[in-house]
C-alpha cells in the first residue's frame, strides 16, 4: 500500500516512544490507583509503551495497529476504540496537522479522518476515541494544553520537557484521564516531577487583548519589534525592542510572519521607549507566574535544557495594551 517506509512513517505517524523517561512518578502512581490489570495501547507501533507496562508489573498487554506488518490485530482507532474491560489506555497516537498532511503531500490517505471531525490535529481525534475507555495515559503534543480540547476529564496534565523522540523534536505532554468530569480545579499541571498548580489558576492566568487600541502586526513601517520566539541561547529570550535593534532584515517581514514581527501604533517615540521597557517586564513577570504553561512550545530546546517558547499575537497585544495605558493612563480607548 506505501510505496516506502518513510512515506508510511510520515502518513501513520510512526515515531516510536523508545525512551521511558516521560513515565514520573505521579504518573506510574496515576497507572496504579486504576488498579487496571491489563495495559492497552490501541496504537501499538513496535510495542515499546506495552513493553514498558510490563516492566511495570503488568501480565496482560492488549494492542492494535492499522499497519499489518507489525503483527497486531488490525484495527483503525480514529475510526473507532474497543472498549477493554479492566484495563488503562497507554499509549502515543500518531500526530498529523491538516496543514502539514497538505503540505508534505499526504492529504487524500488522512481525508477521511479530516472529514468526520472538527479538529485540525489528528491525534485530537485519538484522544476522542481513547476516552471511550475508563482510564488512560496518553502522550501527546504539548499544544493540546493551550487548545479549546475539552479537559474535563483529565487527572492530570504533565510538560516533558527533554526531548522524547530520537527521530522528531515534538514538544510533548502526557494526559492522565480517568472516567469523572470535573472542574480545572482538580486537574493539576505538572512540568517534568513538579507540580505548578491547577488547571484554573492557569485559565486564569491567560491575557486577553481588549483589542481597544491600534495595532497592526507585520507592518514592516511600525515602531516596535517583537522576537517572538525564544532563541537557543537563554539570555535572548523573546523580547520587544526598537526595529533597528533586531538582528533581522525587517523588509523580509511577511503578512504571515510569527516568529518576528514590527508593530504599528499610535504613539510618540518617547512613550515607545516606556512601553518596550514596560512590555519586557510584564512579560518576565508572566513568564514566571505561569511557568511558560501558556506559552507555545517551540520545537528544540534552550541549551540550558529548557524549552524554547513563542509568544503569540492575541497575548502579545494584551501585554502592549497595558503597557500602552501605564505610558497614557488618560488617554481615551475605543474600540478597532
Ligand atoms: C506515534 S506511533 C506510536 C506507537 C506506540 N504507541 C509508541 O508509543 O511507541 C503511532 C502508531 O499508530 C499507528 N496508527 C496510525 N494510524 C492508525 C489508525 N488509524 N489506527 C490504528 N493505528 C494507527 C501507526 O502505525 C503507529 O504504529
Amino acid at each position: 500500500m506505501y510505496m516506502n517506509l518513510a512515506l508510511k512513517k510520515r502518513t501513520l505517524g510512526q515515531f516510536f516512544t523508545k525512551n521511558p523517561f516521560w513515565l514520573k512518578k505521579h504518573i506510574l502512581e496515576f497507572i496504579k490507583s486504576t488498579k487496571a490489570n491489563i495495559a492497552f495501547d490501541p496504537f501499538a507501533g513496535d510495542g515499546d509503551l506495552l513493553n514498558l507496562a510490563k516492566q511495570i508489573g503488568f501480565k496482560k498487554m492488549t494492542g492494535l495497529d492499522i499497519d499489518r506488518s507489525l503483527n497486531w490485530k488490525i484495527n483503525d482507532s480514529l475510526l473507532n476504540i474497543p472498549k477493554v474491560k479492566n484495563s488503562v489506555l497507554i499509549t502515543n497516537p500518531p500526530y498529523l496537522t491538516n496543514y502539514s498532511a497538505k503540505r508534505k503531500g499526504i492529504y487524500d490517505s488522512v481525508k477521511k479522518y479530516f472529514d468526520i471531525c472538527k479538529y485540525d490535529d489528528l491525534y485530537q481525534l485519538a484522544v476522542e476515541k481513547c476516552l471511550s475507555n475508563d482510564f488512560g495515559v496518553m502522550i501527546i503534543p504539548e499544544t493540546f494544553i493551550n487548545s479549546g480540547f475539552p479537559k474535563n476529564r483529565l487527572i492530570s496534565v504533565t510538560i516533558i520537557e527533554n526531548q522524547l523522540f530520537n527521530d522528531t523534536e515534538n514538544p510533548v505532554c502526557v494526559i492522565c484521564f480517568d472516567n469523572k468530569n470535573k472542574l480545572n480545579d482538580k486537574i493539576k499541571v505538572y512540568k517534568n516531577d513538579k507540580l505548578l498548580g491547577n488547571l484554573s489558576y492557569f485559565e486564569k492566568m491567560r491575557k486577553i487583548p481588549h483589542k481597544n487600541i491600534y495595532m497592526k502586526f507585520n507592518s514592516p513601517k511600525g515602531q516596535i519589534a517583537l522576537r517572538a520566539v525564544d532563541t537557543t541561547n537563554p539570555q535572548k529570550p523573546i523580547s520587544f525592542m526598537k526595529p533597528e535593534e533586531i538582528d533581522y532584515d525587517l523588509s523580509d517581514i511577511k503578512h504571515s510572519s510569527r516568529l518576528i514581527t514590527v508593530i504599528e501604533l499610535e504613539a510618540k517615540n518617547d512613550a515607545i521607549d516606556k512601553m518596550i521597557e514596560y512590555s519586557n517586564d510584564s512579560l518576565v513577570n508572566f513568564r514566571k507566574k505561569t511557568h511558560d504553561v501558556l506559552l507555545s512550545p517551540f520545537k528544540g530546546n534552550k541549551k540550558n535544557g529548557e524549552r524554547r517558547r513563542r509568544l503569540d499575537y492575541l497575548t502579545a497585544r494584551a501585554i502592549l495594551e497595558d503597557a500602552y495605558e501605564f505610558v497614557n493612563p488618560d488617554a481615551k480607548l475605543k474600540l478597532f
